[in-house]
């Protein structure tokens, strides 16, 4: 298939494009390299420039005849949604529509997207499942929710079909030591922990020691870089062959507290670092599990990195060679 990946030279978009490019398929990546690095895109063609250039996107699609469109060019970060919404509302949704709307009138038929756990808000139960209430609780998750929903429109009206995937947290790195995480600023706890482990951060800080868990800090499910890619693979391939659209929710389904997840970097790094309390964090729910059982027999879908250590071992890996180099 003709592939178009648009965010493909950010963390999960790039490894997607390598998987894609090594499972036969034609690919090509549209980002602006607002959060991303070209250097990131090593396989297919790289085209820079924006989702929400309506121009732009005709010339696309007038060269390309995409089979599928997937997208991960949004901005992520729950803090600075708080403080720039209409940063987030103007890129994750309304870029989106130009996109969707290109998508439509040249009959690109499929989109994969990448949603997340954001949407749920705070958890009414865990393991979460596709039922939860969706009462997304800061702008990041309500833009994600608006564009799940504008895409049930799009279906119903024109016929776009969709697959919305809702991370949990995508961690780790590629197992070859091609690709990995590169945000910059960082926010995410697993790199982080890294760099107080390999010496580029001073220390790291835990945000909350009070939470309703066995150790007090907050539970989060892991899920690997890889097994997110082989779930889009699934879906696109699923939603091809039956016509619909659908949505999973992905996650490993184990829950790993702050506190478990600095102790496991150590043992795999092998050394000591600081850690420092910290106050909590505004807007983190106590525990977010992923119930994936959908996406498991819809999909066939089965993580092959389901230890903790796997998966920040491949992370210890790139964080060792990327940034040494
Ligand atoms: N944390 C720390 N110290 C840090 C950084 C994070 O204690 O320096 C804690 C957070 O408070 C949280 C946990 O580590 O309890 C995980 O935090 P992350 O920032 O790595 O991830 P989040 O769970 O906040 O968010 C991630 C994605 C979002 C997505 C969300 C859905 O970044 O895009 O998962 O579950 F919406």
């Amino acid at each position: 298939m003709k592939i178009l990946v648009v965010g493909g030279a950010g963390y999960i978009g790039s490894h997607m494009v390598k998987k894609l490019a090594l499972t036969g398929h034609e690919v090509v990546t549209l980002d602006n390299l607002s959060r991303g690095y070209e250097d990131a895109v090593k396989y297919g063609e790289f085209v820079h420039g924006n989702l929400g250039d309506k121009n732009l996107l005709n010339t696309l699609f007038s060269k390309h005849r995409f089979d599928a469109v997937m997208h991960f060019a949004a901005f992520i970060e729950v803090g600075e949604s708080v403080t720039e919404p209409g940063m987030y509302y103007h890129n994750n949704v309304c870029n989106t529509q130009v996109l969707l709307d290109a998508m439509v009138s040249h009959d690109i038929e499929h989109f994969v997207f990448s949603s997340t756990a954001a949407i749920f808000g705070e958890p009414q139960y865990t393991p979460i499942d596709e039922a939860h209430p969706k009462n997304p609780i800061n702008p990041y998750g309500r833009s994600k929710l608006m564009v799940e929903q504008m895409l049930e429109d799009y279906d119903r009206a024109y016929g776009l079909k969709s697959t919305c995937l809702r991370y949990f947290n995508a961690a780790g790195a590629d197992p070859e030591g091609e690709l990995g995480e590169r945000h910059n600023p960082e926010s995410h706890l697993i790199p982080l922990i890294l760099q107080a482990a390999s010496g580029r951060r001073e220390a790291i800080s835990i945000f909350g020691r009070d939470y309703p868990t066995d150790d007090g800090t907050c539970v989060r499910d892991y899920v690997h870089i890889n097994d997110l890619c082989d779930a889009h693979s699934l879906a696109l391939e699923k939603m091809q062959k039956s016509g619909d659209s659908a949505r999973y929710n992905l996650g490993n389904g184990k829950g790993f507290s702050v506190q478990q997840v600095i102790d496991a970097v150590k043992r795999i790094a092998d050394n000591e670092f600081k850690v420092i309390h910290a106050e909590r964090r505004a807007g983190d729910p106590a525990v977010l599990v992923a119930d994936s059982a959908l996406a498991k027999q819809a999909l066939g879908w089965t993580p092959r990195f389901e230890q903790l250590e796997t998966i920040i071992e491949t992370a210890w890996q790139w964080e060792i060679t990327f940034f040494s180099r």
